[in-house]
């Protein structure tokens, strides 16, 4: 795997970003940040050792996707909410895996399909739109989503078939992202 924390921006790079491109960017920094808390709640309320080498697993990659948003964003750029994308993240973690197996890959599969989708966008948005200097980020979210997809079909694996109950928490983790990246974008 590329060490994302080896490549990073050049100024004039960074200083090049649109508008727009810096509220989406805010949003992954933000959402990798929520990602590495969830990790972090799932390691403190569990001693299952099946749960804990998939919680660590994912959770070092969670930490290279933050450091390669923390190069790329200016600090003045980041989400004033940090502090409560990490605690929600945290409690999301933490009580799903203290509902038990099921529900913490339920919860996992529902927010990496919501991340690669979101990945998706700001690569197709990059593909048609983006400036020359945007594009840099292009192999770079590629790589991101496809190791999202890795953690997305990791859970799915984990699960027994899902029932309506189980559809309509992911529906929720699903809602609860977009709301959580909409206001991201924003603040
Ligand atoms: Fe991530
Ligand atoms: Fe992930």
């Amino acid at each position: 795997m590329q060490s994302f924390g080896d490549i990073v921006a050049p100024s004039f790079v960074k200083q090049s970003f649109s508008r727009f491109m810096l509220r989406e960017l805010r949003s992954d920094h933000a959402g990798e940040m929520g990602a590495v808390y969830i990790y972090k709640g799932v390691l403190a309320v569990t001693r299952d050792a099946r749960v804990r080498n998939f919680a660590h697993n994912h959770l070092a990659t969670e930490i290279q996707h933050l450091y390669f948003f923390d190069q790329w964003l200016p600090s003045n750029q980041h989400s004033k909410l940090i502090a409560l994308w990490k605690l929600s993240g945290f409690l999301l973690g933490a009580l799903s895996a203290l509902m038990g197996k099921k529900v913490l890959f339920i919860t996992i599969a529902a927010v990496e399909t919501f991340v690669v989708k979101h990945y998706a966008q700001q690569i197709n948005y990059l593909q048609t739109q983006g400036s020359q200097q945007e594009q840099a980020l292009l192999p770079i979210l590629e790589q991101l989503q496809a190791e999202e997809q890795h953690h997305r079909d990791d859970a799915e694996g984990r699960l027994m078939p899902n029932g309506p109950l189980a559809k309509l928490w992911c529906a929720v983790v699903g809602c609860g992202s977009a709301l959580a990246v909409t206001i991201a974008k924003r603040v």
